[in-house]
């Protein structure tokens, strides 16, 4: 392919994409998953849709290569629905495109000026993230994310005393605490409308939610175990924040850091799956938002090595690093206060 081809590819994939995002949004994954072949109007009916805006959806799904067409009448084959709908499905994150496209303006202007775009600039943002932590991260601890810490679910059976900085909506810190009601959960975010969200929709007494910000010193010592995911990176103060969580654990304490998959250095990130995606959502959003504070703008791609070193200056004793096979956008870092 050469590069012009190269270029109209990138430009019909970006406009699937939006159209993925509003075929979720609506429900018409949903809707058309097993569905035997129909017109547009059969399926508008069905998903209690206009019938214009379906057709025209209908039109960048067929030629997108989504939905299947024959004698006027759409299919979505079953592989794809698998792909679009239910537990695998790949859908929810084709929203944050759009969440990106809101700031473009605001975007140009920091790259001639400067500064950074706050978080109140992305109104669907909590929205989003929930819903990709519900699925990527709440749905994932049983099978993969907590095997990962030695011991971990025998101690949470116990009773144990956990908290999540930055914790956004809160899904992660609900499950488990709805998974192990014998230990204690805490979130801190500084967004109250994150907050009130997840104070409204904890299923458990055993968990609790705060609006403060990250550098708010922990209780000292307090902590069994300490979790951040997908929340350092975009702190004004990154470094400050790792060793307040430090500060926080227990000396036999186990901080469990969810951040992006990337090297520090772009030529490391070339042939990573999701890189084009990743570092435009960080310069769009992570890297903007952190600036806009006065902060580092550390970006979500600033990489395993920088990490690394963040985390020995903030005092850690070690840090392990895991890969989970079904997650192609993270890494997982196991880091203990003091070696055992
Ligand atoms: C990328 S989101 C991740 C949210 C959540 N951990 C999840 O996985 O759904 C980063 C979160 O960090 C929060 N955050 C950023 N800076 C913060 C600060 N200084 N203090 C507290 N929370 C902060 C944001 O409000 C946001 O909810």
């Amino acid at each position: 392919m050469d590069f012009s081809q190269r270029l109209l590819q990138a430009y019909n994939d970006a406009a699937l994409t939006l159209m993925i995002s509003v075929g979720h949004q609506v429900g018409l994954f949903v809707t058309m998953r097993g569905m035997a072949p129909a017109s547009s109007a059969e399926i508008a009916v069905a998903a209690k849709l206009n019938e214009r805006y379906v057709r025209e959806w209908l039109g960048a799904m067929v030629t997108g290569g989504v939905v299947m067409v024959a004698d006027g009448r759409y299919q979505l084959p079953e592989e794809h629905a698998a792909c679009l709908t239910g537990a695998a499905s790949m859908a929810g994150p084709s929203q944050y495109i759009a969440e990106m496209g809101r700031v473009e303006q605001l975007i140009v202007h920091c790259f001639r000026e400067g500064g950074g775009v706050p978080y109140e600039k992305y109104p669907r943002f909590h929205d989003i993230m929930a819903e990709d932590s519900a699925q990527f991260v709440a749905g994932a601890l049983e099978a993969h994310i907590l095997p990962l810490v030695p011991g971990l679910v025998e101690r949470l059976r116990t009773g144990i005393r956990v908290v999540d900085v930055g914790c956004g909506r809160g899904m992660t810190m609900a499950r488990l605490a709805e998974l192990f009601p014998a230990s204690r959960f805490e979130g801190v975010d500084f967004s109250a409308e994150a907050i009130a969200y997840a104070r409204a929709h904890a299923r458990s007494g055993n968990v609790t939610y705060r609006a403060e910000d990250a550098k708010a010193p922990l209780a000292e010592g307090a902590y069994d175990f300490v979790t951040t995911f997908d929340a350092i990176h975009d702190q004004g103060r990154p470094l400050a924040v790792l060793r307040n969580i430090r500060r926080g654990l227990k000396a036999d304490g186990v901080y469990l850091m969810q951040e992006i998959r990337g090297s520090s250095h772009h030529h490391g990130d070339i042939g990573h799956p999701l890189g084009t995606l990743l570092y435009t959502i960080s310069c769009m959003h992570c890297m903007t938002v952190s600036l806009a504070q006065g902060g580092e703008g550390l970006g979500a791609m600033w990489g395993e090595e920088k990490t690394r070193e963040y985390l020995k200056r903030a005092g850690f004793a070690s840090v392990e690093k895991h890969e989970l096979a079904h997650d192609i956008q993270n890494y997982w870092y196991v880091v203990r206060k003091e070696l055992a």
